[in-house]
């Protein structure tokens, strides 16, 4: 089936783009751009008004299948991407079995085909059963098509045993380690980040040198190996100076922020309890600045939600006992545009940067970009659409935020997966 997108503005950094243009998808790809386009007998779309991206992609999700699919199945998951305007999503190891055999690996990738309403890319795991223990079986998960390896939700602790995965993984330039770093040992018991208001509540707590000693560790052993790592999920001001002495000696390093690390800060505990409640914790507003400023210069390469689904009821459990975890495919959009490119804080043509042309680029996609010969991923987004975040309409199983009730203005409309539409106005199609 064609079809024809008219007059859309497109924002395509990747080709220096931000006009009113018309899109023809045939066959799953781009296959013209251009101020107007004779549709033929494509179907039209009218986009006047809204503005055309190539699809988002999102480098840290949890989908929870196989093993808790009480908390999200790839279904559920990827319509909740798919309604978010996320186009593609790479999805973390710790399943139940971890993704750490190629038939874990081909399970996810056929549900993901049969069920899911985007591209899916199971991310392995570094260590064998996620144990921390000896590397995992890295030559047979390429084999299958894995090209990122994350124990996420945990370091890996033993120096050694890290340096001898990095030194295992350097070879391949096309595969990256995610780093979950932590240093346990610092932030054992904590249940929010050490500062003011940990004080306030007399609560144990994470500081935030739990985070910098493993970054700095996790970034020595990639200068000193030549690995490429990706570090997940930043949340200090510490991190990004060491970020920045990292890329200053042009160490192979990457980056991710999420959007309720830019975007929340640790007061948020006193409000939303145990729903705040996340790995690494919410920090503090001179963190939120330094991480956006970072953002900003390109510095922290991309964002990421790290969507990590809980049940209800886990999260009511009390703030000790819940887990950690905040969903973010449905939040992440409505909440850039307009706490981020709303305000003057971020382009939309860097947001695309950000959160599709770099994610492609560090994880070997396609995507990114509209360019003609391009898969047809698009995200569709209404900048003017106003609202508030109301977890009753998620996709995703975890149907809580503490983004709850957060006016917006700006979010997805319509999500285009390979040519297909995968989300329309909130309704997902399979
Ligand atoms: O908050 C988090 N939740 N951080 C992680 O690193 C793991 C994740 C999860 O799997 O729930
Ligand atoms: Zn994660």
């Amino acid at each position: 089936m064609r079809i024809c997108l008219q007059g859309g503005r497109v924002v395509d950094p990747a080709q220096s783009l931000d006009e009113r243009c018309d899109l023809l998808l045939e066959k799953g790809r781009v296959a013209a751009i251009a101020p107007q386009i004779d549709a033929g007998d494509a179907r039209i779309i009218d986009l006047s008004g809204k503005a055309v991206l190539p699809g988002l992609i999102d480098l840290h999700v949890h989908l929870r299948e196989p093993g808790f699919e009480d908390k999200e199945t790839i279904k559920s998951g990827t319509a909740a991407a798919a309604a978010g305007g996320i186009t593609s999503v790479a999805v973390m190891p710790n399943t139940e079995p971890p993704i750490d055999s190629t038939a874990v690996v081909r399970l996810i990738k056929e549900k993901a085909d049969s069920e899911g309403y985007c591209r899916v890319y199971p991310i392995g795991t570094l260590s064998r059963g996620r144990s921390g223990g000896e590397p995992a079986d890295f030559a047979s998960l390429y084999g299958a098509g894995v090209r990122a390896f994350s124990d996420d939700g945990a370091p890996v602790t033993d120096s050694r045993l890290f340096k001898k995965i990095l030194q295992a993984l350097a070879p391949y330039p096309d595969v990256i380690t995610i780093a979950h770093s932590e240093d346990l040992s610092l932030s054992a018991g904590g249940l929010l980040h050490e500062g003011a208001v940990s004080k306030k509540l007399g609560l144990p707590a994470v500081p935030a040198v739990a985070e910098t000693v493993a970054v700095a560790r996790d970034i020595l052993l990639a200068g000193a190996t030549g690995a490429r790592l990706h570090l997940a999920h930043l949340s200090t001001a510490g991190s990004v100076e060491l970020l920045a002495w990292a890329k200053e000696r042009e160490f192979p390093v990457t980056a991710e922020v999420t959007p309720h690390h830019l975007l929340l800060t640790d007061e948020e505990i006193s409000r939303s309890g145990a729903l705040a409640k996340v790995s690494p914790p919410l920090r503090t507003e001179d963190d939120c600045r330094a991480l956006l400023e970072a953002l900003r210069t390109g510095l922290i390469d991309i964002i990421a939600t790290d969507h990590a689904p809980h049940t209800l009821s886990e999260k009511e459990s009390g703030l000790e006992a819940a887990p950690c975890g905040i969903a973010g495919l449905e939040t992440a959009l409505p909440l850039l545009l307009t706490e981020l490119v709303g305000r003057g804080k971020l382009s939309l043509a860097d947001l695309v940067k950000a959160y599709s042309y770099r994610p492609a680029g560090i994880l070997g996609l396609e995507g990114g970009s509209l360019q003609p010969g391009a898969p047809a991923d698009i995200t569709v987004v209404d900048l003017e659409a106003t609202g508030t975040i109301d977890p009753r309409k998620f996709h995703s199983r975890a149907r809580h935020s503490p983004f709850t009730g957060r006016p917006y203005r700006g979010r997805p409309v319509m999500t285009i997966v390979g040519g297909i539409i995968r989300a329309d106005r909130g309704a997902v199609h399979g």
